[in-house]
């Protein structure tokens, strides 16, 4: 998705507004028309030519009120356009589909395994992951496409821990694509639906057969799953099978995305990438600013419980309330100069990971991850240029950059490092 910024008077009409159509996000810009809708219509109903209908809800505060509040705003019957509509199947089996009290009684035991604290023991191994998978294309010296590379990162990273086989890996981040991008000529088998149903099938297929397989015990993410107790009981098949869906397609489908974006946000504000590379200890705020300047995860939606107001518009019950992550995260109202790529905001309160409930459950694993390839990175490169045509993903759900061809410029040192660290592997931070 392009990333620009507004210019003031840019006539938008708010009729022809048309949020729901995945090409807006390969070769248009969502920008100004988010930009005039915080401004005009903060709360703006869109309708479809098959007649369903949504509401795009663009500001922050608005945002943070609708993830926050599962009593007016449930998730039950689906949170992306995709299944607009559609009863969403996974409706109370999968966290992310949930609400409390079912949402609370899978997510607290799964939160101890995904924190922060559990997961920093695999930071050596993630360091090796971001040698062998990413910066060894360095050595290479041509040009490297860091958005490819970027896409198969996280799998290396969440398949070890959820404890899926490596020769399973490329499909599924191809199925993850394919699930999230239907319609992108890319990762098409078929047409759009088809594409979608197919990637559906074939991962839920893996899932069911990889858990009826799978021995149990806390070794890896899935074997916790088997063996979880939530609300009383252990979790049903169907159940596991769903949030092992949810758990990969949550780290596939973004972290990528957040790479290959802030890389370029890096490339096209050099002052900031100096900064960067004078002072490595501002690797997370930079790692932050680049989330909330990408916002991977485009939208995510809501249906209303009942009757209700929200910033003085009547909702109905039933109705489909979409929550745009990359408007909210760049409302005047909270963040000063939000067009401004700054690797030293405070605060950064950004909505990139959602808001409420169902606040990421991997975050932490993908700060830690990100953190560890920023800091990597400016170990080793002096300068990213830009070397061939950018092409963004067709798809309303995930903002991401699926080409970033570029060259680097490396450090002095920094061909010895990254040859010491594809070859054993071992990397002193
Ligand atoms: C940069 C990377 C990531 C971004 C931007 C991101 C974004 C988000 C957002 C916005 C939500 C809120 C959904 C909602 O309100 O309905 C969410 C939830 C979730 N994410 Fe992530 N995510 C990232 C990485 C990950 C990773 C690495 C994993 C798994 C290892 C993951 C798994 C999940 C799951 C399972 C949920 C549902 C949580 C719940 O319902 O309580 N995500 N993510």
């Amino acid at each position: 998705m392009r990333i620009s910024v507004p210019v003031e008077g840019q006539e938008i009409d708010l009729d022809t507004v048309d949020l729901f159509d995945p090409r807006l996000y390969a070769t248009g810009d969502p920008h100004p028309v988010w930009h005039a809708l915080r401004q005009r219509a903060p709360i703006h109903r869109q309708t479809l030519p098959d007649g369903r209908s949504f509401w795009s809800v663009t500001k922050y505060h608005d945002v943070n009120d609708v993830l926050r509040d599962h009593t007016r705003f449930t998730s039950t019957k689906g949170t992306l356009l995709s299944i607009l509509g559609a009863q969403d199947p996974a409706g109370g089996k999968m966290m992310a589909a949930s609400d409390p009290p079912t949402h609370t009684a899978m997510r607290e035991p799964l939160m101890k395994v995904m924190s922060h604290r559990a997961l920093k023991d695999r930071q050596p191994q993630i360091r090796r992951i971001v040698h062998r998978r990413m910066l060894s294309h360095l050595l290479d010296g041509g040009v490297w496409d860091i958005a490819t590379t970027a896409a198969d990162f996280p799998m290396a990273f969440t398949g070890s821990l959820m404890g899926l086989p490596e020769r399973d890996w490329p499909r599924l981040t191809k199925l993850t694509t394919m699930a999230v991008a239907p319609t992108d000529s890319e990762f098409q088998e078929g047409s759009g639906h088809g594409t979608l149903v197919a990637a559906h099938h074939e991962l839920f297929d893996y899932f069911s057969r990889f858990v009826r397989r799978h021995p149990g015990g806390d070794d890896d993410l899935v074997g916790f799953l088997t063996g979880m107790e939530a609300g009383g009981r252990r979790l049903r098949h169907d159940e596991i099978v769903y949030n092992c869906y949810s758990l990969l397609l949550g780290a596939n489908v973004t972290t990528p995305h957040a790479i290959a974006s802030t890389v370029l946000a890096l490339i096209e504000h050099p002052d900031e990438y100096r900064r960067l590379l004078a002072d490595p200890s501002l690797v997370p705020g930079a790692v932050d600013e680049g989330l909330r300047w990408s916002s991977p995860a485009n939208h995510f939606m809501r249906y209303a419980v009942h009757d209700l107001e929200l910033r003085g518009v009547s909702i109905k019950q039933g109705d489909a309330l979409v929550t745009w992550l990359g408007s909210a995260n760049r409302d005047e109202d909270v963040f000063p100069d939000p067009y401004r790529f700054d690797i030293t905001r405070r605060p950064n309160r950004h909505v990139a990971f959602g808001f409420g409930p169902h606040y990421c459950i991997g975050a932490p694993l993908a700060k830690i991850a990100l953190n560890l390839l920023f800091e990597e990175i400016t170990r080793v490169v002096e300068r990213f240029e830009v070397a061939g045509p950018i092409e963004h993903l067709e798809s309303n759900f995930v903002a991401g950059i699926k080409h970033l061809p570029l060259t680097a410029r490396l450090r002095d040192g920094a061909e010895e490092l990254l040859r010491d660290a594809a070859r054993d592997g071992l990397v002193e931070a």
